[in-house]
């Protein structure tokens, strides 16, 4: 894989607490649950440090 593969991105990890996925969270949001909230209910991301709020809240922003 190299960086110029968009699987790749997907895959990236986004919260590394509950290892979710850029591409879960993509799924999910383009599904409707577009708030940090609803996210994290479905998937644990952001129950933990919460080291990943900034960026689960930018992905929202990108599909909205
Ligand atoms: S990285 Fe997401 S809660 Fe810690």
């Amino acid at each position: 894989m190299t960086d110029n593969n968009p699987n790749a991105k997907n895959n990236t990890v986004i919260c590394h607490c509950t290892e979710t996925s850029r591409a879960a969270l993509t799924d999910l949001i383009q599904k409707g649950f577009d708030t940090l909230e609803s996210v994290s209910r479905m998937t644990g991301a952001c129950s933990g440090c919460g080291a990943c709020e900034m960026a689960i809240l930018e992905l929202i922003a990108e599909h909205n």
